[in-house]
């Protein structure tokens, strides 16, 4: 009787929780919602965990988990510089694959004969393997500490992949055909083949995102989140655990949403990206025609003064420098002195879905000045002046110009074609795809060197004085 009121109460625990996770969810979905939308799905998760946890088998055991999980977490999400979050999140989808791939190997080891639970084991086990090796990978590719761009390396992972999934998908049909009884293999034998799973879906996460470059990385990264909420789900069927599958249905398929605008927004197709990839050719600075013509934070100043439209383009150089406020204030002062201001930005600027919307917005610039590159595109060459602040490959006309160019067919903002364009960044090196930039080399173009908060508080600083 206890234990069926108990299941009542769990199962209203559940009920709520999920309801929570949907209305955070919804929160997120708004700059001014979205710090309480965060809070009311960790609530949700809160309460979920909590009513799991009562009626655990080892609650020392389960506790210990939590509290040490907890502990770690709480430590590096603390510690973690904002421009390392992109990272943090990747190893986030990681961690949540991994525990699905072990959630699924524990339930394997308790199966004494075939069944069809086996099934959703196997993809659970796979779904998980994948998103865990592939997260870090990414995370490794984000934090830029490996770079993997050697074209017969690319290839090498696109034909391994292929033979992996060909031998998960067999190893799967096995399965059924053993469910359907149609064939009689022995169970030992079955056991051995997932132990051969278990390792084939740790190396398809590495075959799978070792040759993403260029401009798909943002794809991939969805992609892998919305992977690690399809295994948890997986493992939530595993566990009859209704907050599980709510929660990771949830995640994959608001995952896969991004994914599939990300990929519309790059204006290319998944199969693409995952077994295409662009173009190998890269140019380098000595292929560019043109010179770069520097120009110092005075003479910008001037120039500035004398617009009536200003376009600010901001990409992770922003983020990294943390100049978002003295940008708000320069912008404030060019309206000030009776300039349009206006701000660019690409969906895959700086290095996660919105980062610059995040940033854009902790600094208050309003909503309605934000443009997205289909809609200032258009009216480029009427813009005085672009200031590209951090921006690299989100603003490089190879991506229009060069049909050879490893970023070709990516859609850009077509700042070369304003008027003047002055680009903040330290030097000469390229952006995350690895391409050179011809833009910096253009007519109408001027370099000013610098880290790009310092830079713009010289011109904040000219401007109020
Ligand atoms: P990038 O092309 O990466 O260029 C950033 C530029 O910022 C660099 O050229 C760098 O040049 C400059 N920079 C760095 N620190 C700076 C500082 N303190 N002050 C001034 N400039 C600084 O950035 P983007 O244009 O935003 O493009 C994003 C790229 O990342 C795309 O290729 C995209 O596909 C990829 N990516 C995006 C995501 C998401 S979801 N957004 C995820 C993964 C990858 P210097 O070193 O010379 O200063």
């Amino acid at each position: 009787m206890i234990e069926g009121n108990y299941e009542i109460f769990q199962q209203i625990g559940y009920v709520a929780s999920a309801i929570l996770f949907i209305f955070g969810l919804k929160m997120l979905g708004k700059e001014e919602t979205a710090v309480r939308g965060n809070f009311v799905s960790a609530i949700g998760m809160l309460l979920a965990v909590v009513v799991t946890f009562v009626n655990v088998i080892e609650p020392i055991l389960v506790l210990s988990a939590i509290l040490i999980g907890s502990a770690i977490g709480s430590l590096f999400a603390l510690r973690v510089k904002m421009t390392s979050i992109p990272e943090m999140v990747a190893l986030f989808n990681g961690f949540g694959g991994l525990s699905s791939f072990f959630l699924a190997w524990s339930e394997f080891t308790s199966y004494k004969a075939i069944s069809p639970l086996l099934l959703i084991t196997y993809l659970t086990v796979f779904i998980g393997g994948i998103t865990f090796s592939g997260s870090v990978i990414a995370y490794f590719k984000l934090s830029e500490i490996i770079k993997f761009n050697g074209a017969i390396l690319s290839k090498l992972s696109r034909y391994f992949l292929i033979v992996f999934i060909i031998t998960f998908l067999l190893a799967l049909t096995q399965i059924i055909l053993q469910i359907l009884n149609i064939t009689l293999i022995d169970f030992d034998l079955i056991q051995q083949i997932f132990l051969g799973l278990l390792i084939v879906s740790i190396l398809s996460g590495f075959c799978f995102v070792i040759p993403i470059g260029g401009g798909d990385m943002p794809v991939v990264i969805s992609l892998l989140n919305s992977l690690s909420g399809i295994a948890a789900a997986l493992a939530g069927i595993l566990l009859t655990n209704t907050a599980l599958i709510v929660a990771g249905c949830l995640v994959g398929a608001s995952g896969l949403i991004l994914t599939l605008i990300m990929a519309k927004s790059m204006n290319r197709t998944l199969f693409n990206i995952f077994f295409v990839g662009y173009s190998e050719g890269a140019s380098s600075a000595s292929d560019i025609e043109g010179e770069i013509k520097p120009i110092n934070a005075e003479d910008c100043y001037l120039i500035l003064e004398a617009a009536s439209t200003v376009h600010i383009v901001p990409g992770y150089g922003m983020a990294v420098a943390q100049a978002q406020h003295v940008v708000k204030e320069l912008g404030d002062l060019l309206e000030q002195n009776g300039a349009e201001v206006s701000y660019g930005i690409h969906p895959v600027a700086g290095r996660m879905p919105g980062h610059m919307n995040v940033l854009l917005a902790e600094a208050n610039v309003p909503y309605d000045n934000l443009l997205e590159p289909k809609d200032i595109n258009p009216k480029m060459e009427s813009i005085d002046i672009v200031l590209v602040i951090g921006a690299n490959d989100v603003v490089n006309p190879s991506a229009t110009e060069q049909p050879g160019s490893p970023i070709y067919g990516m859609p850009i903002i077509e700042v070369h074609k304003a008027k003047t364009v002055i680009i903040l960044k330290r030097s000469m090196s390229s952006g995350f795809a690895g391409v050179q930039n011809p833009l910096f080399f253009k007519e109408n173009s001027r370099m000013l060197f610098g880290d790009a908060k310092e830079s713009i508080s010289k011109l904040v600083s000219e401007f109020k004085e």
